[in-house]
């Protein structure tokens, strides 16, 4: 039998949990989640087992990067599926902090992301997001002192605001980026997919779609503000609010103008019945 993770809620305990994981040499990585856990997750984890010798997964729904008029509070919670799907990982540490742990009384301090995170896109949606995973991700690599930390391409603005952040704050963890993993339909996983009706998930497969339609046109040459346009007024016509669907310099996430500012990365995000989604890809 394999040993079942270390479950962690308290900061003290969580530094006896360390040092008992690391012995002396051993590699550690961290798996950042909000719960609710899927396919996506866990490819993260699969790859966190491969590069490092233990793996720790926290799973914390961070009240700071959630606006009052959204969703924390119905926020899908899966605690035991979460602990058997990491079980079954093999996963060494999971670390449940609560919100009093991580935000204790007087709480002050706030890291405020620039560049990436100012890039209007998601901070032009959602203004308060970044700021809150800046801080939390921020606190829990200083907490878990990870090796490496992998985070999803699905969530592509916040892979690159957390990849600056750890390098400009020395925080000595080395972020790792990873592909996307959809349904077999193409829809990218995401916890949120939760909660769409069996309509509403039928139609949010035009998300991907539209991505990668765009893709091949401007591929072919097609000019690219005409291709924008068509794709958002497509995924518009399926029935979604679109908050933007744009092309994206894929480094800097500066506006381009043509696929010669490349390499470029499509990115959208778009609203059906109360249910806000998001995807992107290359070019
Ligand atoms: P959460 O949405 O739970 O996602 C945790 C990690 O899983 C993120 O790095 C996200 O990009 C990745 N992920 C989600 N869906 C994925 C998919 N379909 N394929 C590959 N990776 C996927 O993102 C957050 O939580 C939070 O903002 C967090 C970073 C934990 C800070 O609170």
């Amino acid at each position: 039998m394999p040993k079942p993770p270390v479950i962690v809620r308290t900061l003290p305990a969580l530094r006896r949990a360390l040092a008992d994981l690391r012995g002396r040499e051993a590699t550690t990585a961290l798996v950042p989640t909000m719960g609710a856990l899927h396919d996506g997750h866990l490819a993260l984890v699969r790859t966190a087992k491969r590069r490092a010798d233990k793996v720790m997964v926290s799973i914390f729904v961070n009240p700071a990067q959630f606006a009052p008029h959204e969703d924390f509070g119905s926020y899908p919670r899966t605690w035991k599926t979460d602990v058997a799907k990491l079980a079954a990982e093999k996963v060494d540490l999971i670390w449940n902090p609560d919100v009093a742990t991580m935000y204790p009384d007087g709480f002050a301090t706030r890291i405020t992301p620039e560049g990436p995170a100012m890039a209007g896109l998601e901070d032009k949606f959602r203004p308060h997001f970044f700021g809150g995973v800046a801080t939390v991700v921020g606190k829990l690599f200083t907490q878990c002192r990870p090796d490496f930390a992998l985070f999803g391409q699905k969530d592509y603005q916040q892979l690159k605001v957390v990849t600056r952040m750890a390098r400009d704050l020395d925080l000595g963890v080395k972020v790792i980026g990873m592909t996307t993993v959809r349904e077999r339909d193409g829809l990218a996983m995401s916890s949120r997919n939760l909660y769409l009706t069996p309509e509403q998930r039928q139609t949010a497969t035009i998300l991907y779609r539209a991505i990668k339609d765009a893709s091949k046109r401007l591929r072919a040459g097609d000019e690219l503000a005409a291709v924008m346009a068509a794709g958002a007024e497509t995924i518009a016509a399926a029935g979604f609010t679109v908050d933007y669907f744009e092309a994206r310099h894929a480094e800097t996430l500066a506006p381009v103008s043509s696929i010669a500012d490349g390499p470029l990365r499509l990115l959208v995000a778009a609203k059906i019945g109360n249910t806000r989604l998001i995807d992107n890809a290359a070019v």
